[in-house]
């Protein structure tokens, strides 16, 4: 006897936009997975936005295998923005819609931060698009209201599939660098990831980096001045003379040229959401220490290791659940929403029950909040530690700390 499941002869189609993660092929898996048990015919849609541009570009996930393990986007990925913005004037929306038609898509699922999910939310209000939302950023600047318990007191933070793994992998390499800075005697300036938030500069912490530097807080020509001085103290203090410098890519520094506290930007360029491409403000503390402090200090952009490689079991237990909050909202036909994590937990502690929605109206830039990090010390605090302690471990560290006896040349 055939069954018909509720959904049976329906089109989902899931979308991926902007910059990539190690868990999107987790959360396509998982949409698409909990899709097909609905009856859902499933598609993806190729290069996020793009894909429903002119003739469109979907393909049919239905019955295919898909491995959610391996980082990045199989759906691939890309800034398009079909609302007009200053930078690209022309207005999209109608081919989108289109689009939508002519491939006779009834849900749509978009993956991605508050970029992404923000054209999603307008095609839901202006349009009435039915569109379920799911976070992702390695930048963890998406507001997702999720609470963090610390000493008896609830602190707001953010946590958006993508950012434990990509957290792990900065962890890892700030802990391998140490062998370089220590055997050079060396500063080293690390850059991360991050657009304008601090949170992934957090995670280099459980690495060994003891100085980090976030686009929250300015540096002013008197936070530079106060920062030399810790610089110096940090390095003295180690006994094998290195030091790991972690530096947000947005970090915002006084320029004596023009006077002004400014970012980096590595080249002129700006996507269609109007965000610059930042990188190189490592180079420019790591020159300035050299010249302030006299110490030999390099820098090392980290880039897009941050957010390759394989998804974390962290992020592929996250995935899973907040794709139950979307089977959840597919049963209700409830639209305009996202799915969220509601209490900082570990994996073995993500489950449904930990888990809600909010309206894709309240999506927001969310930066690192103030009480995450200590402006004395350039540093994350201990309610930080504790925050991302939930989902990545320290990595091991191994010593060699055996001193050697200074031997005198024999007359
Ligand atoms: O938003 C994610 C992110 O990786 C940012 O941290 C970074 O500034 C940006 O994307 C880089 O973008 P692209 O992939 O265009 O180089």
């Amino acid at each position: 006897m055939k069954t018909t499941r509720l959904f049976e002869g329906k089109r989902l189609a899931i979308l991926t936009g902007g910059g990539d993660t190690a868990a999107l092929n987790a959360s396509i898996e998982a949409i698409k997975c909990r899709a097909a048990v609905l009856g859902y015919k499933v598609y993806g849609i190729l290069r996020g936005w793009k894909g429903l541009l002119g003739d469109g570009d979907v393909v049919d996930l239905t019955g295919k295998p898909y491995d959610g393990w391996y980082g990045g986007t199989a759906l691939l990925s890309s800034r398009t923005n079909p609302f007009p913005t200053k930078n690209n004037p022309v207005n999209r929306v109608d081919q989108v819609l289109q689009n939508l038609k002519r491939y006779k898509i009834d849900v749509l699922v978009t993956i991605g931060g508050d970029d992404t999910n923000g054209a999603a939310k307008k095609l839901y209000e202006q349009e009435g698009i039915p569109v379920i939302g799911f976070p992702k950023t390695i930048d963890n600047d998406v507001r997702t209201r999720t609470f963090h318990e610390f000493d008896q007191r609830k602190y707001e933070t953010s946590l958006c599939p993508g950012f434990p793994s990509a957290a792990i992998n900065i962890a890892e390499f700030t802990a391998k660098l140490r062998t370089t800075a220590e055997s050079h005697s060396r500063i080293l300036v690390m850059e991360i990831m991050g657009r304008d938030a601090g949170w992934l500069t957090g995670s280099a912490m459980f690495g060994g980096a003891k100085i980090s530097l976030i686009p929250e807080y300015e540096m002013t020509k008197e936070n530079i001045e106060r920062f030399y001085e810790k610089v110096k103290e940090m390095y003295q203090k180690c006994s094998k003379k290195y030091l790991i410098i972690a530096v947000a890519e947005g970090t915002k520094w006084y320029n004596e040229q023009t006077g002004k506290v400014e970012r980096v930007c590595a080249s002129s360029d700006v996507d269609e959401y109007g965000h610059h491409q930042l990188g190189g403000i490592s180079g420019v503390i790591a020159s300035e220490i050299k010249k302030k402090t006299g110490i030999d200090a390099r820098s090392q952009i980290v880039g897009y290791y941050a957010r390759s490689g394989e998804c974390s079991i962290y992020d592929k237990r996250f995935c899973n659940v907040l794709s139950d909050k979307v089977l959840d909202l597919l049963l209700r036909e409830e639209y305009g929403k996202m799915p969220v994590l509601t209490n900082v937990s570990t994996y073995k502690e993500i489950e449904e029950y930990n888990c809600s929605t909010i309206d894709m109206g309240q999506i927001e830039n969310f930066p690192l909040p103030d009480y995450f990090y200590d402006k004395n010390e350039f540093q994350f605090n201990n309610i930080y530690d504790n925050f991302l302690g939930h989902m990545i471990e320290r990595p091991k560290k191994r010593f060699f700390d055996v001193s050697f006896e200074k031997v005198m040349p024999t007359e």
